[in-house]
């Protein structure tokens, strides 16, 4: 706009220009009578000089040579009563000193003329001005100006004009055309600039660059747009094991999914009696994905740890469970002593497990462990490429046992999805640091297109030490690591268990459960019951726990013969030494508080170490008064919500350690440090005396979070996901393979 003012400036100017040059040429026509005056007034002297010598040569002379001007035709000289005395040649006989007398004043009074006439010549301007001597009147000068000349140049002017007014008229068209194309351009560009929001629209350099400037935002926009088309779109139905599976239809096409896990979902055990019984691991990672397996189909690849595994696999190590429905298959991988020794006990729980954990026990590294572990990872990647169905399949690989497989599979199958999760804390970088293998750890892990963890601080905490220990870019907007062109995106995905739980629907309702309980243990029917359920590991705060029961009947004398705290504790990685070691001790602390408060019958810590089926489980946690989970550090604690789910009666009070993932959503909860034994025992207390009503409340708000935010919520988010990842690795292998089919594509 401004370059077009800038133009039109000089030209508007150069228009005025010639607009006042042609006024002006109009008005000298208008000018001639003063011209003639301007004449007469010159040559007055000479004209008064020539009649007082009556020299009439002269005078002739001195008029011709006025006439030499080219605007006057005539020139005249007339005595006072209007005689000519002298004039031109061909001095034209209307304008004569005799013809104008009747023009002069009526009264005889000579005085001055200026008129215009037309004669067949053309137009003239006739003047008639006095000639004095001082007062005296000597006689008129009488002139005769041709305007052909102003006709002339009117016609020129107009000539003129007419051609500067189309030149101006031409240049301004050029002018605004030119200018508006610039304008045009740079408007189009800017309007392309924001189109160029929508992908694809204009696939130029330029374009993609100021894209990229609106991506965060559009991220956030696309990111909340998905998560609600996810959480209430076609399905505004809760998460169920029907949604679960109406996802992998809908984002997987049915495919199914190949889990990698240590601990299989259901071991084969050699009875006392010799015949093969089926045993459900004591394994939060079991409680949550069994579940997920059922719904989804597809292969758990595991290490085959039970007495009689061998026994029930066919030729290619596999199992079809759950026994009875044989909805999907255990893929078997058997390791001989020395890997178990260096893989699992050694690396993977002498090193990483207290590594992760804040729980005070001190990790041990050993490169012979790190050996195993390497091997192993490698064993169990290798079975994971051999039951994949295609090139791009979707797998879930889970917890610290497999920290370096992801890397291994994609060196295999680099389209693979794959969504590692993370069951257990991840430490913060400093402290991560304390293993000498940090960096092949991190890099085995951001082999995973995913890698999930229960909490965000988990997350922070795992991108902080990528940030300090690997080659990588970091983009902290998408929560997501770069490594040698590949990303891999960083979440959390707080895991939860089975809702409706089938365990809490088989089990018996609550007043029998309790009975039975009761009756087992040998307590009273007004006992106060206190319930634990763990595997025997020392993060879960069970000496903790059991001190806390000691100083709740220190401090609280009424309970003495009426409080029973039982824990259930599952023998768990038995061949370490702090693992045993724990035992002992716990066996020492219940010996000691019962014999400090038992009496009679009356033991208040009843101490049950041997695995239990769920069956078993469910009917404690639905006896119970009160649940203790007091773990020092654990990343959700499944346990927590069990009891959650075994209490549709909506009674019993859950008292809850704030160092689980569980306490940030679980805040019926009495949330508790395990550590501070006057806050434990205050909250054991008070889960006895709490009102029903109090209890029903809090129980209730639990239920219903548990139900919303179940496991089939936890592993459709995850399965949602790796479809979205899969399609784009689809679709950009479209692109680069210039559009042709992509093998194992169905769309
Ligand atoms: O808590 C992490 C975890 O892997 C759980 O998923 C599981 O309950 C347990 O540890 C595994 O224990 P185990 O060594 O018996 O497999």
């Amino acid at each position: 706009m401004r370059t077009l003012l800038r133009a039109w400036i000089p030209l508007l100017a150069g228009l005025g220009l010639i607009a006042w040059v042609a006024t002006v040429a109009v008005n000298e026509a208008r000018d001639v009578a003063l011209r003639a005056r301007v004449v007469a007034a010159g040559s007055q002297q000479a004209l008064v000089g020539h009649l007082g010598t009556g020299d009439r040569r002269r005078l002739s002379a001195l008029l011709e040579d006025l006439a030499r001007d080219g605007r006057i035709a005539a020139v005249a000289v007339c005595s006072p009563a209007l005689v000519t005395v002298a004039n031109t040649k061909g001095f034209p006989d209307a304008y004569s000193c005799e013809a104008l007398r009747s023009r002069a004043a009526p009264d005889g009074v000579q005085s001055e003329l200026d008129f215009a006439d037309e004669t067949p010549d053309g137009r003239v301007h006739v003047s008639m001005q006095p000639i004095h001597d001082e007062d005296e009147m000597r006689g008129s000068l009488v002139l005769v100006h041709d305007l052909g000349f102003v006709s002339r140049r009117e016609l020129a002017m107009r000539h003129f004009t007419l051609a500067a007014f189309g030149f101006a008229a031409l240049l301004a068209s050029v002018l605004t055309v030119v200018v508006r194309r610039a304008w045009w351009r740079s408007w189009t560009e800017e309007l392309r600039r924001i189109l160029s929001l929508a992908p694809g629209l204009w696939p130029d350099g330029r374009a993609r660059r100021s894209r990229n400037a609106f991506q965060p935002l559009l991220k956030d926009v696309r990111r909340l747009v998905d998560e609600l088309a996810t959480e209430r779109g076609a399905n505004v139905a809760p998460w169920s094991a029907q949604r679960l599976r109406h996802v992998l239809q809908e984002h997987l096409h049915g495919d199914g999914v190949v889990i990698l896990a240590n601990r299989e979902p259901y071991m084969h055990e050699h009875g006392p009696d010799g015949a093969v019984r089926v045993v459900h691991p004591a394994s939060g990672l079991v409680t949550a994905l069994e579940p997920v397996m059922r719904a989804c189909s597809g292969t758990w690849i595991a290490h085959g740890s039970g007495s009689a595994d061998r026994a029930m696999v066919d030729r290619r190590d596999r199992v079809r469970v759950p026994p009875g429905e044989e909805s999907y298959a255990i893929r078997r991988v058997w390791l001989t002593p020395e890997e178990e020794r260096g893989y699992y006990y050694g690396f993977s729980n002498e090193g990483l497990w207290p590594l992760c954990h804040a729980a005070h026990t001190r990790p041990e590294f050993r490169a012979s462990d790190w050996v195993q572990y390497e091997l192993v990872n490698r064993r169990f990647a290798d079975a994971v490429c051999e039951e994949v169905a295609g090139p791009d399949p979707v797998i879930l690989v889970q917890d610290y046992h497999f920290a370096l497989a992801p890397r291994m599979i994609r060196e295999h199958l680099p389209r693979a999805t794959i969504i590692t999760f993370w069951h257990i804390p991840w430490p913060n970088a400093e402290r991560f640091g304390i293993c000498p293998w940090e960096r092949d750890l991190l890099d085995g892990l951001l082999g995973s297109s995913i890698v999930g963890f229960h909490t965000q601080q988990h997350c922070n905490n795992f991108i902080e030490s990528v940030d300090r220990y690997l080659e990588s870019r970091i983009d902290r907007e998408r929560q997501s690591v770069f490594q040698g062109g590949r990303e891999c995106l960083v979440r959390s995905y707080p895991i939860s268990i089975d809702w409706p739980n089938r365990w809490a629907q088989a089990a018996p309702p609550a007043a029998e459960c309790r009975a039975s309980v009761l009756a087992e243990l040998g307590c009273p029917a007004d006992t106060y019951l206190g319930v634990g359920v763990d595997r025997l590991d020392y993060t879960k705060g069970i000496e903790e726990r059991l001190l806390a029961v000691e100083r709740t009947l220190e401090r609280f004398p009424h309970l003495r013969g009426r409080f029973v705290f039982a824990q259930l504790a599952a023998p768990s990685r038995t061949l370490l030494d702090n693992y045993r070691a724990l035992n002992e001790r716990l066996e020492a602390l219940a010996s000691r508080i019962n014999e400090r408060f038992g009496s009679g019958s009356y033991r208040p810590v009843v101490l049950i170490r041997a695995h239990q089926e769920p069956p078993t489980v469910f009917r404690f946690l639905r006896a119970a008064d009160l649940c203790y989970v007091s773990s020092l550090h654990d990343g959700m604690n499944l346990v927590a919500k069990e009891f959650v789910a075994a209490r549709e009666d909506e009674r019993g009070v859950l008292v809850l350690s704030r160092f689980t993932g569980a306490a940030r959503e679980l805040t019926g909860a009495l949330i508790v440090n395990p550590y501070d034994l006057e806050q434990a025992s205050a909250a054991i207390a008070t889960a006895l005396a709490m009102d029903p009503r109090e209890q029903a409340e809090r129980m209730r708000a639990m239920r219903q979070l548990v139900a919303e935010f179940n496991v089939y919520r936890w592993a459709g988010r995850m399965l949602v996901d790796a479809g979205r990842i899969r399609q784009q690795g689809r679709l950009s292998a479209r692109l680069t393979m210039g559009l042709r089919p992509i093998e194992g594509a169905r769309h």
